[in-house]
Parts: structure tokens; C-alpha cells; sequence
């Protein structure tokens, strides 16, 4: 169903691992008492600029989706300049935009044909440099999305790279001989390696007659990285990008740059009854260790830090950042992505091992936030529960009963931890997924050939609902993905008039991350680590003071001692700083009620 997802799993496998409630927001003392909460500030707790990304707000914009300002159906950059008030009042403070560049959109901007300019679906440069200068104005980073490990075949180097077997560019890209070529017949592909998108990852070209790879779509060959005129010209891009103002890149699809030079077959992997499997395209699943992690990507990415030091930030101050698209199936693998002192890597890469466990299991819950608190050696985790890959919240951890319910408690998880907070436009919401009910629908190609168990990422990419008008506020015209139906519920506008609302909730966490310095900086106990029913944990210090923080991951009523004692927290009484809407005060700290998903946060004193 969801392709990075599927090779998340499989890269588990590898490694060998195996009634709706309305809830009432209450208004109480602390944090969560302003109905208007302010925006959130540059980190005026945070020591120095240098460390701006370590417990900041990201935003995830998919572009496309998220404001039509021109009137074609299809976001732009205005549209995103027009809604920096919203994004700074929710308290974001770094957009990672999803790619702008130009490109045929075969897989919607990851298909880049030119790096150093916009799409004009969606602006010009000059719109960019808007953006970032109002996006500063409103205290908002732009964090772009880098592609380094394909183009678009339409690229002018991969076009010249397919002219003929001599052309300078040819050694830009992976090409091989296949098998049992004659005069009259192809042959087959080199070997039996894969597209995460389908079928297998090598195409024939007739006219140099050889075969090119591409880890992801025919139209998205892959990079030779071994060659260094590759690295090069990325040097440069990143650094057009950089004189531009961005703090940042996101680094998509990372770790397949490189491939195993012996070419040899990916192993199949079998299931508990040692047999071979079909995944949602009906191919047999295979482990492609061949492909994927190699330990070269490394040496990639500390170059690329480098590349990122040598060029001072001028247009906004402050440490610029590298997020890293990291779906490894260990804690160990993703401590490995952030690199040492003395060789750095990402500062953020992704930790998907949290996020996309896609169950309301507390023990794995327990256990994953436990990881990144003691396996990461003090590196910042950045957590993430969604993006534009993968279904939304309500899909992968809803019940249909109580989603609203239980993406408070997930996203409590998301912005009471400690942690660097990233979440995906339309969470704060409550979007739903709405995939397309009929194949000729389908925009996202993965879509097409998954159907029906695949049906693609276009329900996790409808507009973004901003009001209860036909359009939902995103746009004039019929937009690229239709409007899901409960946009007359489920928008931006109403919930700004309820206070009880989802958007509320996440104004007012993102602002108790922001404002309290025990989020900042504070140590994550776990509390009750045998209870299977509620999630609870101690925010601590600096000094004396401690925060503790229960989400009920049930259905059923739950009661919770509270009384931090086990993590050296000695105070008896609970001050209410954020709850669920129908949670009521505490009787005492050892006694705390939970309704179904319900969520309590309170300073103990
Ligand atoms: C990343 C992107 C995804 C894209 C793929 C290929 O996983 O998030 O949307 O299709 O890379 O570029």
C-alpha cells in the first residue's frame, strides 16, 4: 500500500527484526489559557542562533496542494506567501518545501529537469526570493527538498547522457550491458533489481542499446555518484540555493545513491513459511540491501556538510541544517546517519522508526521513544508521524470513532518529547486521507500500477482545506485533486471560531514547546513503563522543575499515578498547564483520569 513504507518493512525484515467524543478544550492556568495564542518567537531560550533547529517546529509544505493564488487549480509559492500569518500563528518556525524546480511532474517535482529555477506552475525566482524574505519577516526558515540520487529524463544531462555511449554526460548516469543481447533482441536487464515503484529498476534504451537504472520511476534515472563531476554539480547547486537564503535542505531518497559495483541479484525475501512473496505491483518482494544504505552514502553526506559550512548564511542568521529522508530499520543505522564530532552528517535525518509504527501500541511507543533518548548519544531526534508519502494519522493510527482524539494524543508524542518536531500539512486539522475510488482517478503513477492494493499517495496530497467554500479556500477552480467532502467540517476557518478545535490543540502544544524551558531543554523520563494502557513520561528540569505528561492510547476510560517519584521528582501536587478537552482537574497526582485518547499535561508541585 504505501511504497516507502513497504520498504521500510522489508528493510525490518532484512535486519532480521522480526461514540465520538466532544471533547470541551478547558481553559486552564498555564500555557493552555490564551484562546489567542501568540506566535512563536525565534528561540529566545536557545543560547545562540547556531542552535535554532534543535527543538524547533518543521512544517512540511506540499506545494502543490497548499495555496492556488493564480487561479489554475494547482498551489504556487504566493499562495504559500499569502498564508505566512497562519504558519507563524500555529508556531512553525522552518517550511521544508516539497520540490519547486522544474519538472514534467511525472512524480510531481521529484523528476527535476533544471535545479536552478522554479517550475513556473509554480512561480519564478523572483517569488522565491519573496518568500523567503517574508517567510523571515514572519520568523519562518525555507528549508528546500534536494533530489541528488536521480533526475528527470528530461534533464538536459540525462538527455545528453542517452545521445550516445561517448557523450561527455554518458558516466553521469548508471548505465550496463544486459543479458543475452543479440542483433535483433534486448535481451534482459542486468539483473533482477527493482523499482520501489514497480517492476524492474532497469530500462532499455534503443538507441545506445543499454540499460539505465532508476531506483524509482523510468523517468527518474538514477545518478552515477561515483562519479565525481556529479558531486560537483551539486556542490554548486547546493550552494545557488544556499546564496538564495534557504536554511536548509531535506535530502530525498539519500540512501540509494549507490549501488553494489558487482551487480549482482537482490536476495528474495521469504515468509515464516520460507516461501516467496508478491508485493501490491505482483512482483516478488526482494531485499535490496544492494541498493539501499550502501556505506559510500556516507562519504556523500559529510561532503555535503562541508560543502554546506563553507558558505556563510546571509540572509537569515543561524546554522543552516540537513534533514535526511532516513528510513533505516535501527536505531543504530540512524545514529550512524548524524555522523561524529569530528566527521558531522545530518543534523536531523528523519526518524521513521517512531512515526510509522502505525499502531496505538504503548510498549513500541515505550520502547521507540526510549531509543532515541539513550541510542541516539545526545543527537537530536527528529520525529515525524506524516508526510506526503504515506497515509495520514487517521488512517494508519485512527479508529473512524475517535481520530480527532487520538491525533492529540499522537501529536503530544510529537511536541511534548524531546525532540526537533516535524509534521505535515493538514495534521493540525485533522485532514483525512481520501485515496481516489476509481482507478481512472489516480494521479500518482504508483497509483496506477499498484491498484487496487496500492492505490497511491494521492489521498495523503488533496488541497488543503482552509474553509467550507466548493474549493475548500485553496483555490477558484477545480483544483489537480478533487476536495474531500468534509471540507464543510474539517477546515481551517471553523476551527479558528472553535476553541475546542484540533488547530487549537497544536497552537497551543507548539506554543507550551516553545515558551517552556522544560521542553527546551529537559530530560524524558518514562513513568508506569509497564502500563500497556497509557503512554506517560516526565519532562525534567533545568532546575527543580518537572512537567508529566499521560495519553490514554485506549477506548476505554483509563486512571494513572502520576507521582514521578521512581524519576527523582518529589512534588505531591499537580498544576494543570494543557489537557484534553473533557479530562477533568485531577483528584491527586496519583490518580489522574484519562477519558478515551485523552491527554494531561501538568507541572508537579
Ligand atoms: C522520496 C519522496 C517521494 C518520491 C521519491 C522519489 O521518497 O518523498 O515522494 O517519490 O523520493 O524521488
Amino acid at each position: 500500500m504505501i511504497q516507502m513504507l513497504q520498504k521500510f518493512k522489508t528493510a525490518l525484515l532484512a535486519a532480521g527484526l522480526s461514540s465520538v467524543l466532544a471533547l470541551g478544550f478547558a481553559a486552564l492556568p498555564g500555557v493552555g489559557q490564551s484562546p489567542e495564542p501568540k506566535p512563536a518567537t525565534m528561540h529566545a531560550s536557545s543560547a545562540s542562533l547556531e542552535n535554532w533547529w534543535k527543538n524547533a517546529v518543521y512544517y512540511e509544505i506540499y506545494p502543490r496542494s497548499f495555496q492556488d493564488s493564480n487561479g489554475d487549480g494547482i498551489g504556487d509559492l504566493n499562495g504559500i506567501t499569502q498564508r505566512l500569518d497562519y504558519l507563524q500563528k500555529l508556531g512553525v518556525e522552518a517550511i521544508w518545501l516539497s520540490p519547486i524546480y522544474p519538472s514534467p511532474q511525472v512524480d510531481f517535482g521529484y523528476d527535476i529537469s533544471d535545479y536552478e529555477n522554479i517550475d513556473p506552475q509554480y512561480g519564478t525566482l523572483a517569488d522565491f526570493d519573496k518568500l523567503v524574505a517574508e517567510a523571515k519577516k514572519h520568523n519562518i526558515r525555507i528549508i528546500m527538498d534536494m533530489v541528488m540520487n536521480h533526475s528527470s529524463d528530461k534533464h538536459k544531462w540525462f538527455e545528453e547522457s542517452r545521445s550516445s555511449r561517448n557523450n561527455p554526460y554518458r558516466n553521469w548516469y548508471v548505465w550496463k550491458d544486459g543479458k543475452g543481447e543479440t542483433a535483433t533482441d534486448k535481451g534482459q536487464p542486468p539483473n533482477n533489481w527493482q523499482s520501489d515503484f514497480g517492476h524492474s529498476a532497469w530500462e532499455w534504451d534503443e538507441k545506445t542499446r543499454q540499460w539505465y537504472y532508476h531506483k524509482f520511476y523510468k523517468e527518474q534515472p538514477d545518478f552515477n555518484w561515483n562519479n565525481p563531476e556529479v558531486k560537483k554539480a551539486f556542490d554548486d547547486i547546493l550552494k545557488f540555493w544556499m546564496n538564495k537564503g534557504v536554511a536548509g535542505f531535506r535530502f530525498d531518497a539519500i540512501t540509494t545513491l549507490f549501488e553494489d559495483p558487482n551487480w549482482i541479484d537482490d536476495k528474495e525475501i521469504l515468509d515464516k513459511n520460507g516461501k516467496t512473496f508478491l508485493n501490491a505491483y505482483g512482483d516478488v518482494t526482494l531485499d535490496d540491501a544492494r541498493t539501499n544504505n550502501l556505506p559510500e552514502v556516507h562519504d556523500v553526506i559529510r561532503h555535503i556538510r562541508e560543502v554546506m559550512d563553507s558558505v556563510p548564511p546571509t540572509k537569515f542568521p543561524g546554522r543552516r541544517i540537513m534533514i535526511g529522508e532516513t528510513y533505516v530499520p535501527t536505531i543504530k543505522d540512524l545514529l550512524n546517519m548524524y555522523g561524529t564530532k569530528a566527521k558531522p552528517e545530518f543534523e536531523l535525518p528523519m526518524d521513521t522508526q517512531l512515526g510509522f509504527i502505525n499502531k496505538m501500541d504503548v510498549a513500541t511507543f515505550r520502547s521507540k521513544i526510549n531509543d532515541a533518548e539513550t541510542g541516539l548519544e545526545g543527537n537530536v531526534p527528529l520525529f515525524v508521524f506524516d508526510n506526503h508519502d504515506n497515509p495520514r494519522i487517521d488512517a494508519r493510527y485512527g479508529d473512524g470513532v475517535h481520530d480527532d482524539d487520538i491525533t492529540r494524543v499522537i501529536s503530544t508524542v510529537l511536541f511534548a518529547s524531546k525532540d526537533a518536531a516535524l509534521f505535515y500539512n493538514g495534521a493540525e486539522i485533522g485532514m483525512k486521507t481520501t485515496p481516489p475510488t476509481r482507478k481512472e482517478d489516480v494521479k500518482d503513477p504508483v497509483g496506477i500500477t499498484g491498484w487496487p492494493k496500492d492505490k497511491g499517495r494521492d489521498g495523503e496530497r488533496t488541497p488543503m482545506q482552509w474553509d467550507d467554500s466548493e474549493y475548500a479556500g485553496f483555490s477558484t477552480v477545480k483544483p489537480w485533486l478533487p476536495v474531500p467532502p468534509n471540507k464543510s467540517t474539517i477546515n481551517v476557518k471553523s476551527e479558528q471560531a472553535d476553541p475546542n478545535s484540533l488547530l487549537h490543540w497544536y497552537e497551543r502544544l507548539i506554543e507550551l514547546k516553545k515558551t517552556n524551558p522544560v521542553f527546551d531543554h529537559g530530560q524524558n523520563i518514562m513513568l508506569n513503563t509497564d502500563n500497556t494502557k497509557v503512554l506517560s513520561w516526565v519532562r525534567k528540569g533545568p532546575g527543580k522543575q518537572a512537567i508529566v505528561v499521560a495519553t490514554n492510547f485506549t477506548a476505554e476510560p483509563q486512571t494513572i499515578d502520576l507521582s514521578a517519584k521512581s524519576a527523582g521528582v518529589s512534588g505531591t501536587k499537580l498544576k494543570t498547564v494543557l489537557k484534553s478537552p473533557i479530562a477533568s482537574e485531577p483528584a491527586s497526582i496519583d490518580k489522574v483520569e484519562l477519558p478515551a485518547f485523552g491527554v494531561y499535561i501538568g507541572e508537579v508541585q
